[in-house]
């Protein structure tokens, strides 16, 4: 754990903005996510920006079913280090901007929801579109975008998406403290506001 925690900080130094965190997540916060998944909807699971896997490990005790889980990962170290730890996942090496793409050529057409460690505040904006509208495309109707964020407003940019945004928990045993948001679809919206 304390080389996966080093590589994290080196990842970070070499690239911030991407990697957004300096350390892993913690076990509560991963427990807070999967609180939010309704299992019960057909589809895949699939988590966003797994890292070195400890949102993935935690989600996993929590009893999502391993063979309807995938995890993305763009950085080649920390998605060999996730498959090293966690052989059991299917982890798919790639952006999650192309999440439609990726699922497809998978074999997964419908996903029950998406837990999203990205870090989306400071991603660039047509990436986080990207991210949101491919996330919303192969979401089962009544499926849910769960993210984490240290900050203090949603960091979906609600001015750019039509969604129902709710901050469903707080995690204080969280380095640094976190709060879980949970997004679904406005009935009858599209999800895409605008262009600007
Ligand atoms: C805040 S870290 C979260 C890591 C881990 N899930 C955790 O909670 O400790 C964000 C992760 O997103 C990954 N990431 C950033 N942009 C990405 C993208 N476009 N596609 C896939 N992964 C990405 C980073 O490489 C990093 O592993």
């Amino acid at each position: 754990m304390r080389r996966d925690a080093a590589l994290f900080l080196w990842k970070w130094i070499q690239a911030p903005t991407r990697i957004g965190s300096v350390w892993p997540s913690g076990r509560a916060l991963g427990r807070a996510m999967a609180a939010e998944l309704d299992l019960s909807l057909p589809g895949a699971i699939v988590e966003l920006g797994a890292g070195t896997g400890p949102v993935t490990a935690t989600l996993l005790q929590s009893g999502v079913p391993p063979d309807r889980f995938y995890a993305i990962e763009r950085d080649p170290a920390l998605a060999a280090t996730l498959r090293k730890h966690l052989p059991e996942v299917r982890v798919i090496e790639g952006d999650a901007g192309d999440l439609p793409a990726l699922m497809r050529a998978a074999g997964v057409e419908r996903v029950a929801a998406v837990v999203s460690c990205l870090p989306l505040v400071s991603l660039p904006r047509a990436l986080v579109r990207r991210v949101i509208e491919g996330s919303f495309e192969i979401l089962h109707p009544d499926g849910c975008f769960v993210q984490f964020t240290y900050g203090a407003v949603s960091p979906i940019p609600l001015r750019h998406f039509h969604l129902q945004a709710r901050r469903v928990r707080r995690v204080w045993r969280n380095m640094p403290p976190a709060a879980v948001w949970r997004y679904s679809r406005v009935p009858g919206e599209p999800v895409a506001r605008d262009r600007g």
